[in-house]
């Protein structure tokens, strides 16, 4: 069954997102989703990596009056609050995201992952793990069991986080970030590239180092 989504960002996530797609169906003839164009407010009429862009998020309806379904991957780090605005401002219905998993992922059975969700290769989901709308887990991202992470947080590469760590919305744990168990991360932080967090992070902080320490607040507009 081809379902087609339409992917709202650029070609940083967005494009990411879309090679996963491709790699599934041609290595892995896996061909549920397909990637119809991009949405992108700065690119319409244009083309991102060779798709068309479609229209901006102020088209949204006209969208979902079609049989389109969509993935969020707008995602400034260290502008959480912003990345938030958008998505919410598009109002769309759960429904109507797609669920994109890398062929090469672990996914544990009774993990959680809800509706846009997206997956990259050699990402490790542990069991009783839940994980919200929209997040992204980039490529080699692991998340160990009963953890759980809110709404639109991202996992760069190679992030890990250990097991029973709560993680607010909006998040960003970077590239080689890693997060001891038991920790609280809270909504809008961010665990900065290659910190080791041994402390719960703050709402709207930036912790950075090893230990991780607090290095600043994230844009709040
Ligand atoms: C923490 C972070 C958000 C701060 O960004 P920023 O505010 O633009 O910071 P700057 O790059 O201006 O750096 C400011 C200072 O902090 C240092 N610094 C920045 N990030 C650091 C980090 N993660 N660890 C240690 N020091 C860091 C810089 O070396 C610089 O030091 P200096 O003033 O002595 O030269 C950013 O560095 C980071 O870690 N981003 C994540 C990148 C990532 O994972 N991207 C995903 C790719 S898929």
């Amino acid at each position: 069954m081809n379902k087609k989504v339409l992917i709202i960002g650029g070609e940083g996530n967005g494009g990411v997102i879309a090679s996963c797609i491709e790699d599934n169906r041609k290595k892995f003839n896996d061909i549920e989703w397909e990637v119809a164009g991009f949405i992108n407010d700065f690119e319409i009429g244009k083309e991102i990596n060779g798709y068309p862009v479609v229209g901006g998020t102020d088209d949204i309806d006209k969208f979902l009056k079609e049989d389109y379904f969509f993935m969020y991957a707008i995602h400034m780090i260290g502008r959480n609050v912003k990345s938030e605005e958008v998505y919410l401002k598009m109002n769309i219905p759960q429904e109507r995201f797609a669920k994109i998993i890398h062929k090469t992922a672990f996914v544990a059975d009774n993990a959680i992952l809800e509706p846009g969700v997206f997956v990259m290769s050699n990402c490790y989901v542990g069991p009783a793990t839940k994980i919200g709308m929209c997040c992204m887990m980039m490529a080699n991202s692991i998340i160990g069991h009963n953890t759980t992470a809110g709404r639109l947080c991202h996992f760069s590469m190679g992030s890990i986080i250990g097991s029973y760590v709560e993680i607010g919305n909006v998040s960003d744990i970077t590239m080689g970030a890693r997060v001891l168990e038991k920790r609280k991360i809270g909504n809008y932080a961010v665990a900065g590239a290659n910190s080791f967090i041994t402390h719960d992070i703050p709402d709207y902080e930036i912790h950075i180092g090893n230990p991780a320490k607090f290095f600043k607040r994230v844009k709040e507009d």
